[in-house]
């Protein structure tokens, strides 16, 4: 049995076309702009490039994107100075600080001055605690895509067991929260983890997210389960792959991502979504 290849970058786009149908709608009939503010701190390549693709996506699905560069250089005290203006801005509906910040500022401190309100990445304390609720306002951008996937290769969570590799407050302990929500017997996963690969041979559904190429490996994965591999490495050859090794997972799974063009594109979509239900809250 060959598995099916979800396709984040089709998937992407029809919640694209979604966001920018809620958009038009709020400016049509609210005289209301979604705004997103994004704030980008030093010249990490990656970053730059993540922060591009936000704003072409942003623009294609009527979110007005209003960009704030800051030097390597820039202090504490400046960037914290920048979040409260934005906080205070009412044109401002989303706010996102492109992580990682440069090793001298203090990631922690910025998110935890967010308006709360305004944190459409889903990552301040307050959104994180309304998600361990099971009441979620903003969800972390990449497992609110996470979880549309599996909607929409139609896997349903509820009495499946979930094996999450990673827990990290981005990834890995958002999802494992979604997942139980959705009433999946959840187990984490970490380096610490023994006998991983039988932890995953007992998964349904495996998300995969502690960055290392390939480590997955096709024999750990239940026939019939559903992989999502949010890792993305690029080898010693200059090519992406993710943590999974997708040519033999392949070979197991009812439903596997790609690595590029399965979860990546879902997380850039996630934030709009998240962006436009931050206008709608604040004051459509
Ligand atoms: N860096 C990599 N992914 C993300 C994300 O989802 N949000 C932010 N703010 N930074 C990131």
């Amino acid at each position: 049995m060959i598995g099916q290849i979800i396709d984040g970058t089709a998937i992407s786009a029809k919640l694209r076309g979604e966001v920018a149908i809620a958009a038009a709608a709020l400016r049509a009939h609210q005289q209301i702009v979604p705004t997103l503010a994004v704030v980008l701190v030093g010249d990490d390549p990656a970053s730059a490039v993540y922060v591009k693709a936000k704003a072409k996506a942003a623009r294609e699905a009527n979110v007005d994107v209003r960009d704030h560069k800051l030097p390597a250089t820039t202090t504490q005290a400046e960037l914290m100075a920048l979040v409260a203006e934005l906080n205070a801005d009412p044109i401002v509906d989303g706010i996102l600080v492109q992580l990682p910040l440069p090793p001298h500022l203090d990631s922690d401190a910025v998110i935890r001055a967010l308006d709360p309100s305004k944190d459409v990445d889903g990552l301040h304390p307050t959104n994180l605690g309304y998600l361990a609720q099971g009441k979620p306002v903003f969800v972390p951008c990449t497992p609110k895509g996470c979880m549309r996937l599996l909607r929409e290769v139609g896997v349903d969570p509820a009495g499946l067991r979930a094996v999450v590799l990673g827990r990290s407050v981005l990834v890995g302990k958002p999802i494992a929260l979604l997942l139980q929500n959705a009433n999946a017997t959840v187990t984490m996963c970490h380096s610490k983890t023994r006998d991983l690969a039988d932890e995953v041979r007992r998964a349904d559904i495996v998300v995969a997210a502690i960055g290392r190429p390939e480590m997955v490996r096709g024999e750990w994965i239940k026939p019939g389960a559903t992989v999502l591999d949010v890792g993305i490495n690029r080898t010693a050859e200059g090519k992406l792959v993710g943590d999974v090794h997708f040519t033999s997972a392949i070979q197991h799974a009812h439903a596997i991502t790609p690595v590029p063009r399965g979860v990546g594109p879902m997380t850039i979509a996630c934030l709009l979504e998240n962006t436009v239900e931050a206008a709608r809250r604040r004051r459509g």
